[in-house]
Formats: C-alpha cells, structure tokens, sequence
C-alpha cells in the first residue's frame, strides 16, 4: 500500500518535472534559439557622383552610394560572406561592387556600404538609352545581399539572408536620385 503510493508520488513528480522541462524548452525555441532571418533597413542611395559629357562622343559616369543597416535579431553571431553590391539598367547588370564579409554580433546591428560605379557604355547598349537620354531620367534597380549563417553556441548553424532592394530614378536635369527601397526575406 505504501510502496503503491510512493509510485504514485514518484510518478507525479516525474510527470510535473517532464511538463517543466517541455514548456522552458518550447520558450527557449521561441525565445532564443528560433532562428529569425537578419532584418535590413535601407538608407537612401546617394549620388556621389554624376558626369555628362554628350559630345563629341557620350561620356557618362555616375556613382552611386548604397548603405544599408543590417540588424542581426539573433542570439547567435551572422557571419556573411564577401559579396557583390549589384546595379541592374533595363533588366541587364550595369555595375558591381564589392562588398567584404565579416560578422554582426549577437543582437547586433551593422551598416554595409558599397560604392557602385555605372560607366556610360554598359548603358549605352541598351536600346532606351537614348531616349531615356532625351528625357532625362535613368531608372536602375540596386541589390545588396549578404549570405551567410547565424551560429548559435557554435553548434546550431543556420544559412541566412539579408536582402535589400532599391529602385532608384536618377534625373539628369536636377543631378539627384531619388529611391525606393524594401527588403525581402527567405528563411
Ligand atoms: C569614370 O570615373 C573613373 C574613376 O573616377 C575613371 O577611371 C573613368 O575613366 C571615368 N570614365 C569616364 C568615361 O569618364
Ligand atoms: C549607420 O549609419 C547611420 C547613418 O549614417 C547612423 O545613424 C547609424 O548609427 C549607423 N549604424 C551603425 C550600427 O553604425
Ligand atoms: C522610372 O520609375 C518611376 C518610378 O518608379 C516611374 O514613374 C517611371 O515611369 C520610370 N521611368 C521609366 C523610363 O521607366
Ligand atoms: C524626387 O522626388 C521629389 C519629390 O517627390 C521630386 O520633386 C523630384 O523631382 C524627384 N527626383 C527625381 C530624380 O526623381
């Protein structure tokens, strides 16, 4: 009789201390350990510089300045390879910069900048540029995205990605961008 209660304790206690340990478990998951994908908040690109030159023969440099804030919610470090900012005119990429990797903290936020330089003969190759030439206003599409891993406790590795895109009007008239920026994610 009272070995059957003391099992019957025994039991209980085991029960309560599984349920204990189930619910911290699943706070820690959603907690700490849930991987959640690196968030990035765009700055608006800059032009840093803009030459024109239409003749005798068409010379056109112009550079854009893209930095974006990546803020790592993690609380494990996002290690990110080196990488290439990217620069798109009409659907075909115009210009490259690159980007070195590093790492961001745990909870950590970190700015990546590039400089991207756009040369006036990768433009010239597409059919619009002469009229968007005549009108005065190029538009481009910049990308930034870092690929890398978020390490937890240097056993749970997870790949990650930062991404920004921004569609940027640049008018030839005023010498100024003005540009549009979001973020997408994928886990
Ligand atoms: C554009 O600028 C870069 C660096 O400032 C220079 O090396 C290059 O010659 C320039 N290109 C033109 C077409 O002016
Ligand atoms: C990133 O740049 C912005 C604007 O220049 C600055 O306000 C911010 O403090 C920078 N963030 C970091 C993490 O350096
Ligand atoms: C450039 O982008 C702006 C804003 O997205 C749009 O209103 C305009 O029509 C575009 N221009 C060209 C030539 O595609
Ligand atoms: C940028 O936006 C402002 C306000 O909407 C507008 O006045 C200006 O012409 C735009 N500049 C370019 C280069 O599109």
């Amino acid at each position: 009789m009272a070995s059957h209660r003391r099992l019957k304790i025994c039991c209980t206690i085991t029960a309560l201390l599984f349920i204990i340990l189930s619910v911290v478990v699943v706070v820690l998951y959603f907690t700490i350990l849930k991987p959640k994908q690196p968030e990035t908040i765009a700055y608006p690109v800059q032009l840093t510089k803009i030459e024109l030159i239409p003749f005798p023969q068409l010379k056109l440099n112009i550079t854009l300045f893209l930095k974006v804030q990546i803020n790592n919610r993690n609380y494990g470090a996002f290690e990110y390879k080196p990488t290439t900012a990217h620069v798109n005119y009409r659907g075909a990429v115009v210009a490259e910069a690159p980007i070195a990797g590093g790492e961001i903290p745990a909870r950590g936020k970190h700015n990546v900048s590039s400089s991207v330089e756009i040369m006036g003969d990768k433009l010239a190759f597409s059919p619009q540029f002469w009229m968007d030439l005549g009108v005065g206003s190029f538009n481009f599409t910049s990308f930034t995205t870092l690929q890398g891993r978020v390490k937890l406790f240097k056993i749970l590795k997870m790949s990650a990605t930062a991404r920004s895109v921004c569609d940027v009007t640049l008018s030839i008239r005023s010498n100024s961008v003005n540009s549009t920026c979001y973020s997408k994610f994928k886990l």
